[in-house]
């Protein structure tokens, strides 16, 4: 261990994730285990600007794993993107004795920890808290299981009243630049097809993709669209008004799914993840790692420069793209 780590701070900063809160649980324990105080830092990075601090014991993480959102609270601070914000976070920081930090969100809340590391030198263990799947080097992403999960159940109950009314539902699901939710969201509910932003989507298809449906005999066609936007409007909506302009015998309607794919408890499979990350932050610092990420790589937990994970874009595995195209023919 850096010898001069004695007090580590713990933060979630961005959008929040279920199973956040199991991972301050394993990383509150694992450093009690270790006689490592801890600080829990309110509200993200906001917090270390404005001192939102809570001093923690094993006893402030219990009865929190089955809980969604952050205990801790989350944000995206504006100010900590500055130069003067991220000096009073240092300060801060120094002033309540905090060595290290743990930082469990996605890429924006990993690269402000990149920054931060790089101008104060300061030892970061972040851990990949989204519900999102887009960080390099990891498999899967604190809340992501969850997420998944949420949209099944949504997809399904969709599927019941899109086939009374024999419809057409084009449903929106988050991932910004990601398309990992609509894609397997789309495997796992037997949807039609889903549009992603890592590969374009044409007309001829988007008729392919009704047309898929029928042949099928189900009078219905499921399409989970990522929610980037297209022509300055939600995905969704630019689809949905092309089927009606295009194949107006097609009853179009959208769903956006919206906040609630974030909320909810979290999967068994994140509480675990998040469990293992949390206790390897620590036994990484014991081990003097700084400036990595945690992530879990063919069941194996890794260490990934944090610099890799923020950076590098994060490839959809071509082979979801061709089952799902298989098996909605
Ligand atoms: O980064 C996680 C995420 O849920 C994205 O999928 C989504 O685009 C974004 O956060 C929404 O952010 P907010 O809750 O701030 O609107």
């Amino acid at each position: 261990m850096e010898k001069h780590i004695k007090t580590i701070g713990i933060l979630t900063s961005g959008g929040d994730s279920p199973g956040m809160n199991a991972a301050i649980r394993a990383v509150t324990r694992t450093a009690r285990f270790n006689n490592i105080n801890v600080i829990g830092i309110q509200r993200g990075y906001q917090g270390l600007i404005d001192k939102e601090f809570l001093k923690f014991t094993s006893s402030s993480v219990s009865n929190t794993i089955q809980r969604g959102g952050t205990i801790l609270k989350t944000a995206r601070s504006k100010e900590f993107m500055t130069p003067k914000g991220r000096k009073i976070a240092h300060e801060n920081m120094v002033e309540a004795g905090i060595d290290a930090l743990i930082v469990i969100g996605g890429n924006g809340s990993l690269t402000g920890a990149q920054q931060f590391a790089k101008e104060f030198d300061i030892p970061i263990i972040g851990l990949p808290g989204t519900i999102d799947n887009d960080l390099y080097g990891t498999d899967a992403t604190i809340g992501y299981d969850s997420a998944l999960n949420t949209i099944v159940e949504c997809v399904d109950k969709i599927r019941d009243t899109a086939n009374s009314h024999d419809r057409i539902f084009f449903i929106e699901v988050m991932g910004r630049d990601a398309g990992f939710l609509a894609q397997n969201s789309a495997i796992a509910s037997g949807a039609e097809a889903a549009i992603i932003p890592e590969s374009a989507t044409d007309v001829d298809q988007l008729a392919d993709f009704i047309e898929r449906g029928k042949r099928k005999s189900k009078n219905s066609a499921i399409v989970l669209v990522s929610e980037a936007q297209k022509d300055g409007v939600g995905g969704a909506f630019y689809y949905a008004e092309r089927v009606k302009k295009e194949y107006p015998q097609f009853d179009a309607r959208v769903t956006i799914l919206g906040h609630l794919q974030r909320g909810g408890t979290p999967s068994a499979y994140d509480r675990i993840l998040a469990s293992r990350m949390g206790y390897a932050a620590i036994e990484a610092l014991l081990e003097g790692q700084r400036n990595i990420m945690i992530g879990i790589k063919n069941d194996e937990i890794v260490y990934v420069p944090i610099s890799r994970a923020v950076k590098m874009n994060k490839p959809i595995n071509q082979e979801l793209i061709t089952v799902l195209n298989v098996l909605s023919m």
